[in-house]
């Protein structure tokens, strides 16, 4: 196939529990670079969390709706499997400060080593350096305003369930 024929596939792995705009900012910039993003839940059974994963999944699809070449996705076990299954050959994260640099190129080293399959660091926007999803739930857990850090039907959501309406 020529090189102009192949479908340039890429995959956003993460927890996104819950997605924030954050995740958003990374998401969108990767649909435009590639052909196909898809945005894959990690179930990770060891670690407990807000919302399941069906809900994770239903938040981002709203949120993801308008981008035509995004779609969702979970999986259990190593995402280089999953690459390999969906003929993915490019895993994208946000980099948003040195401090998740060690990690996440250890990280990439290992995918790479594992199965040939490259990562491409984005910086994150600036405005969201000191996003994280967890300081999100611990946030909007004790009342505090986290509308500007994560799209409306999260913020929505996160008032439901840590009001427990
Ligand atoms: O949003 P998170 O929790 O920071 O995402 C971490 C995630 C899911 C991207 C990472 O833990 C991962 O890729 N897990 C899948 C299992 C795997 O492949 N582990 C080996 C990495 S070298």
């Amino acid at each position: 196939m020529s090189p102009e024929n192949v479908i340039r596939r890429a995959v956003c792995p993460g927890s996104f529990d819950p997605v924030t705009n954050g995740h958003l900012d990374i998401i969108g910039r990767a649909a435009q670079l590639y052909d196909e993003v898809t945005v894959a839940v990690f179930v990770n059974q060891a670690k407990s969390s807000l919302f399941s994963v069906d809900e994770r999944r239903e938040l981002l699809e709203e949120v993801t709706a308008q981008y035509g070449n995004v779609r969702i996705d979970s999986f259990e076990g190593l995402v280089v499997d999953y690459c390999k299954a969906h003929g993915i050959a490019v895993i994208v994260k946000g980099l948003r400060a040195v401090s998740d640099f060690d990690y996440e190129l250890q990280m990439a080293q290992m995918n790479r080593g594992l199965a040939g399959v490259d990562t491409l660091f984005m910086p994150t926007n600036p405005e969201y350096s000191f996003l994280a999803s967890s300081l999100v739930k611990e946030i909007a857990k004790w009342g505090g305003d986290v509308s500007s850090l994560v799209p409306p039907n999260v913020l929505k959501r996160l008032i439901d369930r840590t009001t427990g309406a």
